[in-house]
C-alpha cells in the first residue's frame, strides 16, 4: 500500500533473536501471536496496521485474525497514547459504584474525553470493560497497576502522583 506516493514503512522487530525465542516456545506459529503483539507494542508503543501485517505474515494467517486479537484485549493500543494511560472500568459493578463520575472528573480536570490524550501527552483516558475486580469497584488501571474502591478524593491523589 502507498500513501502520498511514498511506500508505507514496514514494521520490523528490533530483536529478531527474541522473535525466534518466542516461536521456539510454541508448537504452532499462530500461538505466538499474543507474545509477538506484546513485543511489538513494547517496541512501538502501540499496534499499527503495519505491525498487524508483519505479525500476520510471520504467523502465517490473515491480518484480520491478528486484528481480532488486538481488538479483543484492552491491553493493546491501536493508536499512540500519552505517557500515562488511565483505564476506567465501565462495566456494571464499577458503573453502579461511581466509575462514570470518575470519567467525568478526568474529563473536567484535563479536558479530555475517553479515547483522547492531553495536549502535553501526560494522560490518555480510556473506558474499558470489566477489569476482573468487580468486588472492589470502582476500579481504575493506571498504566499497569490496579487501584480499587476509588473515591474521587483517592483518585485525585493518584492522579497527582503522575502530574
Ligand atoms: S465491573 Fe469493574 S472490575 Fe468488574
Amino acid at each position: 500500500m502507498k500513501s502520498n506516493g511514498k511506500p508505507k514503512p514496514r514494521f520490523t522487530f528490533e530483536d529478531p533473536e527474541r522473535v525466534e525465542q518466542i516461536f521456539s516456545q510454541y508448537p504452532d506459529k499462530k500461538s505466538a501471536t499474543l507474545p509477538l503483539l506484546h513485543l511489538a507494542q513494547s517496541q512501538e508503543g502501540y499496534i499499527s496496521n503495519s505491525v498487524i501485517d508483519s505479525i500476520a505474515e510471520l504467523v502465517d494467517c490473515h491480518p484480520a485474525v491478528v486484528m481480532d486479537c488486538v481488538s479483543f484485549y484492552t491491553m493493546f493500543y491501536t493508536k499512540p497514547h500519552g505517557r500515562n494511560i488511565i483505564q476506567i472500568c465501565q462495566t456494571l459493578s464499577c458503573s453502579l459504584n461511581g466509575a462514570d463520575e470518575l470519567v467525568d472528573h478526568v474529563t473536567d480536570k484535563y479536558k479530555i474525553k475517553p479515547g483522547e490524550t492531553t495536549a502535553d501527552d501526560q494522560f490518555t483516558l480510556m473506558k474499558v470493560e470489566c477489569l476482573g475486580s468487580c468486588g472492589t469497584a470502582p476500579v481504575v488501571q493506571m498504566n499497569k497497576e490496579y487501584h480499587e474502591s476509588l473515591t474521587k478524593q483517592k483518585f485525585d491523589e493518584l492522579l497527582a502522583e503522575f502530574e
